[in-house]
């Protein structure tokens, strides 16, 4: 039974586990690089965790039997500034690949979310042009393409954004009932 909670910051170093595994894939000298990578990934953690809080919230997806409740799936949001507003901004949603498929990603989707309405009445975040198997996800959860710009790397990526239920426009005083 996978059980869903918010992270806490000794989790960060399994989430940047997650995180290099779920977007760096693949062993021999890939894997070798993906511990590099790790180290990179979790200290851009902790730095959102410090920096961000309390606009910044972490998502695990457990599985609370296991050693440590293994870490199977995640996802960030933190408030990022769109079109001259802050709004919520979602990140790094990754699903362990001996996980997927089973409904782990919607279901981080969801409970961030459910975190966030009836507060902010929109959600964002970008994903690659390239990485089909996240827009079938974000199109089957309700979200819409709302912009196109290129990668640092030369890429294309897609701003993508979601109604909330939520109605009332952004307020600093608001942020509280986020945490
Ligand atoms: C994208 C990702 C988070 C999906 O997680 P997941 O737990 O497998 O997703 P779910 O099981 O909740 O899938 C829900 C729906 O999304 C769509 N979907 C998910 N993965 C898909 C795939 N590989 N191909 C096509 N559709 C896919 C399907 O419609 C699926 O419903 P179905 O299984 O009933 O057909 C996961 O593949 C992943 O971690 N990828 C690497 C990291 C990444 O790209 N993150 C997104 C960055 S923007």
């Amino acid at each position: 039974m996978i059980e869903i909670r918010a992270a806490e910051i000794t989790d960060l170093p399994r989430v940047a586990q997650l995180v290099a595994l779920s977007f760096h894939p693949g062993g021999g000298w890939q894997a070798l690089w993906r511990s590099f990578i790790q180290l990179g990934i979790e200290q851009d953690l902790r730095d959102r965790w410090h920096r961000e809080r309390p606009h910044y919230r972490c998502w695990l997806a457990v599985l609370p039997r296991e050693p440590s409740s293994f870490c199977v799936g995640s996802v960030e949001v933190q408030l990022r500034e769109i079109q001259g507003q802050p709004h919520p901004y979602l990140s790094n949603l990754a699903v362990h690949p001996d996980y997927r498929r089973r409904g782990i990603g919607r279901r981080l989707l969801h409970t961030v979310e459910v975190s966030l309405c009836p507060t902010y009445s929109q959600l964002y975040l970008h994903v690659l042009a390239q990485n089909q198997a996240a827009q079938q996800l974000y199109a089957r959860c309700g979200f819409v393409v709302v912009g196109e710009s290129s990668t640092f790397w030369g890429g294309r990526k897609f701003l993508l954004r979601k109604s909330l239920g939520g109605d009332r426009p952004y307020s600093p005083s608001a942020i509280s009932s986020w945490v």
